[in-house]
């Protein structure tokens, strides 16, 4: 039997976090085990951003995934940690790249020990992610993850390659969200169901669902990134376009606003800067103009088919749990 909460309790994702606290309480666990260099800085960098108040989002999917299949060991704990070191570690590097000075409401490693240790703290993360998973001695683990890991990086290069660039096509704006943000979701997703021995029509499935959920993860991030209250998002807030990064609602802004006030975009793109009037007056444009409910209603499109995929499975307090989760991917404030 699995075990898991009973069907009608989880309707919010308070619930979802309560009915599975036990288990996200065994990732926990592995998280702080696995922080074990024998170089102290290592692990005190690592430990500042590791119990920062991550939403934990990747080994949750991961766990539930691993139910919903009927998978009753504990193995998916260790797995999880990895998928949440390898988040980490993406996290570490991209504060540099975006040369971010906040994360979970806290200082960026960056900015509190440069940016030297952030870059090699986190390929410390990433290279001890891989010495745990393989630990598995799974051939079919390894390759969802090593993939996943690959399309991250080709993802952030895409993003560069198009800094500064408003004429970014949004078909390339889904590919670079979808390189990397969904693929870790996606592995995450899969490799919960590889653990549970699913057959390959239910990883392809649960894959599927994270690559959805993945992409209306990262659009409501960078609607987010407009339209959050800073102090529960934890982030800077008009950090993207004050990086020169043009995300789904300053594209769809920059199609329909005046040739005055795209000039006006244009140029704090190009000369990275945002003053707090700028924000506000964008802010008003993505309303009058819709930007943020259009990037919004993308992401739900994303969150729709997300949950058709589920189709495939019984009904079951998983499932019930990953439902809930989904809709929280686009609802979250933070
Ligand atoms: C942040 O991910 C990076 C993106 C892919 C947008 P999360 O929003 O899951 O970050 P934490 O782990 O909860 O801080
Ligand atoms: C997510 O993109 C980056 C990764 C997948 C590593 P963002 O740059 O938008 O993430 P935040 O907003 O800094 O968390
Ligand atoms: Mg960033
Ligand atoms: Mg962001």
């Amino acid at each position: 039997m699995t075990r898991g909460p009973v069907l009608s309790t989880v309707n919010t994702m308070a619930d979802v976090w309560d009915a599975y606290r036990h288990e996200l309480d065994g990732v926990e666990d592995r998280v702080n085990r696995n922080l074990d260099s024998s170089v102290a800085l290592v692990n005190t960098v690592a430990a500042q951003i590791l119990s920062g108040g991550g939403k934990r989002l990747r080994p949750l999917l991961l766990l539930l995934s691993a139910r919903l299949c009927g998978y009753a060991a504990q193995e998916h704990h260790q797995l999880g940690s990895v998928v949440e070191f390898i988040h980490t570690a993406t996290l570490l590097h991209d504060d540099v790249v975006d040369e971010a000075d906040l994360r979970r409401g806290k200082r960026t490693a960056r900015k509190v020990w440069g940016n030297q240790i952030s870059i090699l703290v986190g390929d410390y993360l990433y290279t001890q992610a891989m010495c745990r998973v393989i630990e598995f001695r799974s051939q079919e683990i390894n390759e969802v993850l090593s993939e996943a890991c690959k399309k991250m990086a080709e993802g952030e290069v895409l993003q560069l390659y198009y800094n500064g660039n408003p004429g970014l096509p949004e078909v390339d704006y889904i590919k670079i969200v979808e390189h990397k943000t969904a693929g870790l979701i996606a592995a995450a997703c899969r490799m919960g169901a590889i653990l549970a021995e699913a057959s390959e029509a239910q990883q392809e499935a649960l894959f599927r669902f994270g690559q959805y959920l993945g992409i209306a993860f990262q659009v409501a991030d960078d609607t987010l990134d407009y339209t959050a209250n800073g102090a529960s998002l934890g982030k800077t807030i008009g950090q993207d376009l004050r990086q020169g990064k043009a995300t789904l609602p300053l594209l769809h802004l920059l199609q329909q606003c005046s040739e005055q006030d795209r000039r006006m975009i244009k140029d704090r793109m190009e000369t990275r800067t945002l003053s707090a009037e700028d924000l506000e007056r964008i802010l008003f444009l993505m309303n009058e103009y819709g930007s943020t409910a259009y990037a919004m209603d993308r992401a739900g499109t994303y969150i729709a088919a997300a949950k058709r995929e589920l189709d495939l499975f019984e009904e079951s307090p998983a499932r019930r749990a990953l439902t809930v989760t989904a809709d929280y991917m686009i609802t979250r404030d933070r």
